[in-house]
């Protein structure tokens, strides 16, 4: 434990670097399938420690690899680095640059906390057994997402385990969530066209009126979780968009309603699309309207692996100790770690990011969201312990 207890005080080294680090990406946050500068930092910092590096892979993903000087498992860690449209609204002087799009998830945490960790570990490449893979990955924010790409490029050939992290802004800095088994939901998204026939606001008779046929289908869309999915499993049908009419006096021809669904269990989603589908005909040919249903799956349920989770856990208890160590509710939020853990063992877990003192207290998205950039500190020294103390 001593070699591991020298390593995170290399870590702890190293911290300015890192804030150095996150705080560029911040300034420079890039779109999810846009990310150019980001990328070439990464693979310019692994080339620096003399980390073999592989850029492009799987379209935008950078690899890197550190063989060990002794033999052992193959083990990956991996971060996310891609921002979201959204407009930078914290006045702090690493506020982003660049108009309408931010790092507002934390990606740039989880860079900054991987960088720092492989920086300690090419420092200690001797004391290594087996080789380290750390996956940067690009576009985790939009479906589909970087890592099934980097998968089908060969990014977990030969992996034995692989273990990712989320900083949290709803779990105080310097604690850990620990989730067994499904921890994030799988995510899918709908678009419902309604066609009817549009006409004069005085003569409804001989129009069919797409805003009334839509308003009447989300209504009965309201009622599969709630008459349809099994009370005992989770279900969540949202309608975020409904675009109809464009003027007061004129019935709409059509309308489109947009969502998604967030589902735990692969029959459950099945059930729920099928509900979806024989909704919308079914609420449509009543009112002699019709429609086009176009639903696109997302990312799997994220499911840890019973051995894996069990190995962050003990980790983390050592890290920060037992009462530090939470065990949060699944979330239905979806995160695209899923397809690695399709493919290999491995685990996710939540490191807090909270801290009301500095004003980091708004959840992710949001437009002033921030977290204690100690949380890399934590999430690095996880990614030490894991790697150091293999099963
Ligand atoms: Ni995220």
């Amino acid at each position: 434990m001593d070699l591991l207890r020298n390593m995170c005080e290399r870590l702890e080294q190293r911290y300015p670097e890192l804030v150095r680090f996150r705080r560029d990406l911040h300034m420079y946050p890039e779109l999810s399938f846009r990310e150019v500068e980001t990328p070439k930092k990464i693979a310019e910092y692994l080339t620096r420690l003399g980390i073999g590096v592989r850029t492009g892979v799987g379209g935008r993903g950078v690899v890197g690899t550190l063989k060990g000087a002794k033999p052992g498992k193959r083990i990956a860690l991996r971060a996310d680095f891609d921002a979201l449209p959204i407009q930078d609204e914290k006045e702090v002087e690493y506020k982003s640059r660049v108009p309408g799009v931010m790092h507002a998830c934390g990606h740039d945490i989880h860079t900054a906390s991987l960088l720092g960790a492989a920086a300690v570990l090419s420092e200690f490449r001797h004391e290594i057994a087996g080789e380290v893979v750390f996956i940067f990955q690009f576009a985790e924010e939009e479906v589909p997402g970087g890592a099934i790409h980097m998968i089908e490029d060969g990014c977990l050939d030969g992996v034995d385990e692989i273990y990712g992290a989320h900083v949290w802004a709803h779990l105080p800095v310097g604690t850990i969530g620990v989730i067994p088994g499904r921890a994030m939901a799988a995510g899918d998204r709908f678009e419902i066209e309604i066609i009817g026939r549009g006409g004069h606001g005085a003569k409804p008779h001989v129009t069919v009126d797409a805003l009334f046929v839509g308003c009447q289908l989300v209504n009965s869309l309201q009622s599969i979780v709630s008459r349809q999915v099994d009370p005992l499993q989770s279900a969540v049908v949202t309608v975020g968009t409904f675009h109809a009419g464009k003027a007061y006096n004129v019935i709409a021809g059509d309308a489109v309603i947009g969502g998604t669904v967030r589902t735990f269990d692969e029959d459950v989603r099945n059930a729920v699309e099928a509900s979806i589908r024989k909704m919308t005909d079914a609420v449509c040919t009543i009112y002699g309207a019709q429609a086009v249903v176009r639903y696109e799956r997302g990312y799997p349920v994220l499911e840890n692996h019973p051995e894996p989770i069990r190995k962050v856990e003990q980790c983390a208890v050592r890290l920060v100790g037992e009462e530090k160590v939470l065990r949060p509710q699944p979330s239905m939020g979806m995160e695209d770690f899923a397809y690695y853990l399709r493919k290999v063992p491995g685990a996710f877990f939540y490191v807090g990011g909270g801290n009301e003192q500095i004003g980091a207290v708004y959840p992710h998205h949001h437009p002033k969201f921030d977290v204690d950039e100690s949380a890399m500190l934590t999430i690095g020294k996880m990614f030490l312990s894991l790697v150091m103390n293999p099963q």
